[in-house]
């Protein structure tokens, strides 16, 4: 089939790339002429595990093309994804510039019938308004269609190809019938196309990602409580985990969920309830106690040097909001690393992936170390922000021997209690 991907981010070009791997002809459109350059000579633009295999294959076998121009993509693609960033406006809810803006250019441009996808996580509605904007100015018939994406980063190839379920949310049969054949190569499994009416589809992602935060918010809160009437939040959770209504995933207390999603999904739905006259109180419980769950170790670390930072060496594993990505955005590393820059510590980071997305942000405020051990050097504690793999089984002669002080503060429990006590470190985690 012929598709036109609009927007080459995160969303965008994994939607692009999967797509032209199960034979369909897409051409990506991005107004950022560098970016489309870049992708031409054969570059991915972003760090996403194995997306750089299966965008050089596709583009070598020329179902992968890129442009500038909008109208190229409008009479390219039969099918049109608009994969276009939906920011956080100041009052929390999501900014449609961008989706609006494109769709006040299509009604012009289209020629024959198309189908347009709302593949950008937007507010109850969007698609009434993308369609509103389009007839404006279309002389041809074309249908919209609600289908949220629910890639998760570090996994979105598979996530793509593979998904539990695919959400279509139209009232055309027409589009229903055509998403129905591009999506069939990737649920063979038999996991389901769920057709529904666009708002449902367009509430269900919202929905999702707003439950999922809430799932870990609890968890952070029974960690924290474990702390308090000395329970092991490791063992509440295998123990409330194998309940299959609740289920074993989400439910890692930590310091905080971050990222490009839930922070900004959580409260533009609970922006999208006000405007509505409906007031979440669920999710205002969510936001809040998230923001506190991010400085949760601040506390603790303050507390064991006596309320003193000032001159202290700290060592940071991960930046990034959490592993196989190099996205800071929302990462609770950062908030950590603000929160002691104030306090007057001195930080070294170390992140596989993230640090020149950190250099740009932080510039010469902390130090980078160009490995993990080499980021303990002379530390008086090391606090771990990002769940990396290498992180997991560190060598321990290698970090005594560059550690001041034998202290671990761990925002992610990646350690048994016993085993990293036994090696002679004091470890601090989230509640155990
Ligand atoms: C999420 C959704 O999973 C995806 O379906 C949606 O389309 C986009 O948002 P993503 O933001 O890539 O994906 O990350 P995810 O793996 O879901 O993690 C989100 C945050 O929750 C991370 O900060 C992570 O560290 C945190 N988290 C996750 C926990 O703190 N505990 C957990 O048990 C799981």
């Amino acid at each position: 089939m012929k598709i036109a991907v609009i927007g080459t981010g995160y969303v965008g070009l994994v939607t692009g790339t999967c797509l032209a791997e199960t034979g369909n002809d897409v051409l990506c459109i991005d107004i950022d002429k560098n970016k489309v350059e870049q992708m031409q000579s054969g570059k991915v633009p972003i760090y996403e595990p194995h997306l750089d295999v299966l965008f050089e294959r596709n583009i070598k076998a020329n179902r992968l093309k890129f442009s500038t121009s909008l109208e190229e993509g409008l009479e390219h693609g039969d099918i049109v994804f608009l994969a276009l960033p939906t920011p956080e406006d100041e009052d929390g809810s999501a900014d449609l510039k961008y989706i609006l803006g494109v769709a006040n250019q299509i009604g012009k441009l289209i020629k024959g019938y198309k189908v347009i996808v709302d593949k950008s996580t937007v507010p109850v509605g969007t698609s009434e308004k993308v369609k509103a904007a389009i007839a404006k100015n279309a002389t041809v018939d074309f249908d919209v269609v609600s289908n949220p994406e629910f890639l998760r980063e570090g996994f979105a190839v598979d996530d793509f190809l593979k998904p539990e379920r695919i959400v279509v949310g139209s009232s055309s049969e027409k589009a229903i019938k055509l998403m129905e054949k591009l999506y069939k190569p990737y649920v063979r499994s038999g996991n389901p196309i769920i057709v529904m009416d666009e708002k449902s589809a367009e509430l269900t992602k919202y929905a999702s990602n707003a439950f999922l935060a809430a799932k870990i918010t609890f968890m952070n809160e029974i960690a924290n409580f474990c702390e308090k009437v000395g329970a092991d939040v490791d063992k509440v959770r295998i123990g409330m985990g194998t309940d299959s209504r609740i289920g074993k995933r989400f439910l890692f207390p930590g310091i905080g969920y971050g990222g490009s999603c839930f922070p900004k999904d959580v409260k533009a739905l609970h922006k999208s309830g006000k405007d509505s006259n409906y007031n979440f109180q669920i999710l205002d419980a969510v936001i809040n106690v998230n923001a506190r769950q991010k400085l949760v170790l601040i506390p603790k670390i303050e507390n064991h040097f006596n309320n003193n930072l000032k001159g202290k060496n700290i060592a940071v594993w991960g930046l990034a909001f959490k592993p196989e990505t190099d996205d800071i955005r929302e990462a609770p590393a950062l908030y950590m690393i603000d929160s002691l820059l104030e306090s007057g510590a001195n930080i070294t980071a170390f992140d596989p992936e993230a640090m020149p997305n950190v250099k740009r942000k932080l510039g010469d405020k902390i130090k980078y170390a160009d490995g993990m051990y080499n980021a303990l050097e002379n530390a008086d504690a090391l606090v771990i922000c990002t769940e990396w793999s290498i992180f997991r089984t560190p060598d321990i002669d290698k970090m005594k021997a560059n550690m001041q002080n034998n202290i671990i503060f761990d925002g992610r429990n990646l350690y048994d209690v016993k085993d990293i006590e036994n090696e002679g470190f004091t470890y601090i985690s989230i509640g155990r």
